[in-house]
């Protein structure tokens, strides 16, 4: 990414369990930037919880409220942003993210993903009966839309190997 782009905000995308918000709050706070969760400012905002959105208003309700969040918050500075995983689903999206900053994307195979959200009742998308089968077509139909919108792309298996690349995309 060249200096411009580095001096922006620091955007992380990927699935469910990717460790967007773990990682980019520990990366904010070893930078001293702040730190925005677009899902956590959702429900602040709402005063209700993604599962009570999607129940209320549908997938396509919480995505309308996805969109207006995440303008607001890409038209922060010098913040790391972790972004729900459906937030590249639409163009607009991913070009207000793109223009905010370096966009990172968390890799992450399905497999892993699971174990990360297994005991998670947060994500109405999993509450099925086979959420691997749920994650693996999450992956078959967004990791092309992933790596198109990311800047970088960095595997997000070993939590510390991530958090140091994700340091020196900042420092480097
Ligand atoms: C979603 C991911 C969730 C949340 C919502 C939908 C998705 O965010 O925005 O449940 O479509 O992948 P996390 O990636 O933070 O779990």
């Amino acid at each position: 990414p060249d200096m411009e782009k580095i001096n922006g905000n620091l955007i992380l995308i990927g699935l469910m369990g990717a460790g967007k918000t773990t990682l980019g709050k520990h990366v904010a706070q070893s930078l001293g930037r702040r730190f925005y969760d677009s899902d956590q400012e959702i429900c602040t905002h709402s005063g209700v919880s993604i599962p009570t959105i999607f129940e209320m208003e549908g997938e396509q309700g919480f995505r309308n409220r996805e969109s207006a969040m995440l303008k607001k918050l890409a038209a922060e500075h010098n913040i790391v942003l972790s972004t729900g995983g459906g937030a590249v689903l639409r163009e607009e999206n991913r070009r207000c993210l793109r223009e905010s900053g370096t966009v990172v994307y968390l890799h992450t195979l399905p497999e892993i993903l699971l174990e990360r959200t297994r005991y998670d009742t947060n994500r109405p998308l999993l509450q099925v009966e086979n959420p691997l089968a749920k994650l693996q077509e999450l992956y078959e139909a967004r990791d092309r839309i992933y790596r198109d919108t990311a800047h970088v792309v960095i595997e997000s298996e070993n939590y510390q190997h991530t958090l140091s690349r994700l340091t020196n995309i900042l420092t480097p």
